[in-house]
């Protein structure tokens, strides 16, 4: 035991492997750059194997790199013992090195002849980028279908709400339209009394004569007929308004239909009246209607009001935006410069025209603050919104993109920052398919 320690480490039984090459510089000196190169790179392998697993630590053959990295290493030492021995005759502890990286590269084969079938049968990044490709189509499948439920559910309920309210103002409006006619003729009649009284009796009673003078009676007879054309006028107005409200929620048309569309952006624009006026000093978004001489568009109703809701409302938004300062700095200058603000007139066009026998078009423009290339290429893109947390659900575009497509149609929209926004709307007046 004491002897074989000690030929491990003495050099004194045997000669160096030097003499071997008998000393010929060139041999000894090649031999010393080809193993100690060898070595170098046997060393620096197992760094880049420990380096992957720790990085990918959900790596499934870990350990088999590892045993990898073991046998690469001891392969190192042996090249490495091949320069030591040139010198110094230790073969016991070199051919010791040997066997050790034997007895681990016989493991490692081994251990890798089970896990090759495991690792044929791992999928390939072909198959794993067709399988994550597949994933992100059923993903934006996903994500539409979400959209436009949530859309159609947000625009069923305002729907069903302003058909409601429709409804429920029409009865007492009724009332109102069919009655004010009789009152008025009530108090012609009353009002023909009253004078019949005070021809017939030229000396009325005190009390009488006071109470006429007090209550201004000519005044009254005056105005009362002016008051009754007023309710009769209110009364008119609110009539077609719920008609409008009607025509915008056309829940009773689901299904397509031929229908004039002035009708339709009409109103849409009835239901968002409100909006359009603005706050403090700012001034009113103006409406600009050329609308062209349009047939009749065989479509769905609810369903293109639902597009011009969305449109607009993107209109209002950008130029209520505009009137308080878009983040845009030249926009911010309307505001800052008094002049400028006066003549700050945001503005909606909406023009209709027939484009061909088959197509109309429907152009709203707005001078808001427009967008830059980048946005204008997303906003049909589901969920795409600028707006701020809670304000914006970014689906009103993609939606109505949708719509027109279904429609058979096209949307564009052309934007210049700072300037405007127009969207561009072509379908065809006879809808080819759903
Ligand atoms: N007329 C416009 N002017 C400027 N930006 C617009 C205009 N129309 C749309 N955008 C931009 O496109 C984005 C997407 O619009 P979209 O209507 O789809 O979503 P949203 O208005 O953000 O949210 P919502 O779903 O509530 O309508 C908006 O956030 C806005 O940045
Ligand atoms: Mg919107």
């Amino acid at each position: 035991m004491h002897n074989l320690g000690q030929d491990f480490l003495t050099d004194s039984l045997f000669i160096p492997h030097g003499h071997c090459y008998l000393w010929k510089p060139s041999l000894v000196w090649l031999n010393i750059i080809s193993d100690s190169l060898i070595a170098l790179v046997y060393y620096s392998i197992p760094i880049a194997l420990v380096y992957f697993v720790h990085k990918r630590k959900d790596f499934p053959f870990k350990w088999i790199l590892l045993l990898f990295g073991a046998f690469i290493v001891s392969c190192g030492t042996t090249h490495l013992m091949d320069v030591w021995t040139l010198w110094h005759p230790t073969y016991w502890l070199s051919t010791f090195i040997k066997c050790i990286t034997a007895i681990i590269s016989l493991y490692t084969a081994i251990a890798l002849l089970p896990i090759i079938p495991q690792a044929i049968a791992l999928p390939s990044p072909a198959q794993l980028e067709a399988a994550n490709s597949q994933l992100k189509l059923t993903l934006k499948e996903l994500e539409n279908t979400q959209a436009q439920l949530i859309q159609t559910e947000k625009m069923s309920s305002l729907g069903q709400l302003v058909a409601g309210i429709a409804h429920e103002i029409n009865n007492p409006v009724s009332f109102i339209d069919g009655n004010v006619f009789i009152v008025n003729e009530y108090t012609k009649n009353l009002f023909n009394l009253i004078a019949l009284y005070q021809e017939g009796d030229r000396h009325l009673p005190l009390k009488i004569k006071a109470y006429i003078e007090e209550i201004d009676l000519d005044f009254i007879q005056e105005d009362l007929p002016k008051i009754l054309s007023s309710i009769k006028m209110g009364a008119n107005r609110i009539s077609k308004l719920v008609l409008s409200l009607r025509n915008f929620s056309r829940l009773d048309e689901a299904e397509k239909k031929e229908v004039d569309i002035h009708e339709g952006l009409d109103s849409t624009l009835l239901i968002l009246q409100n909006r359009l006026e603005t706050e403090g000093n700012y001034p009113d978004i103006q409406i600009i209607k050329q609308y062209g001489n349009l047939p009749k568009i065989e479509c769905y109703p609810g369903q293109l009001n639902q597009v011009f809701m969305n449109i607009l409302n993107n209109s209002i938004d950008t130029l209520k935006e505009s009137g308080i300062g878009c983040n845009l700095s030249v926009v911010k200058l309307k505001i800052t410069n008094n002049q400028e603000l006066i003549n700050y007139n945001p503005q909606i066009r909406i023009c209709t025209e027939v484009l061909d026998t088959n197509q109309v078009i429907i152009r709203i423009t707005d001078n808001g603050c427009g967008m830059t290339e980048e946005i204008t290429r997303k906003i049909f893109d589901p969920f795409f919104t600028t707006k701020p947390v809670g304000s914006g659900t970014g689906l009103g575009m993609s939606i109505s993109y949708q719509i027109i497509n279904k429609h058979g149609g096209q949307i564009k929209c052309i934007s210049v920052p700072l300037q405007g926004t127009e969207f561009i709307i072509q379908i065809p007046i006879q809808i080819k398919s759903i």
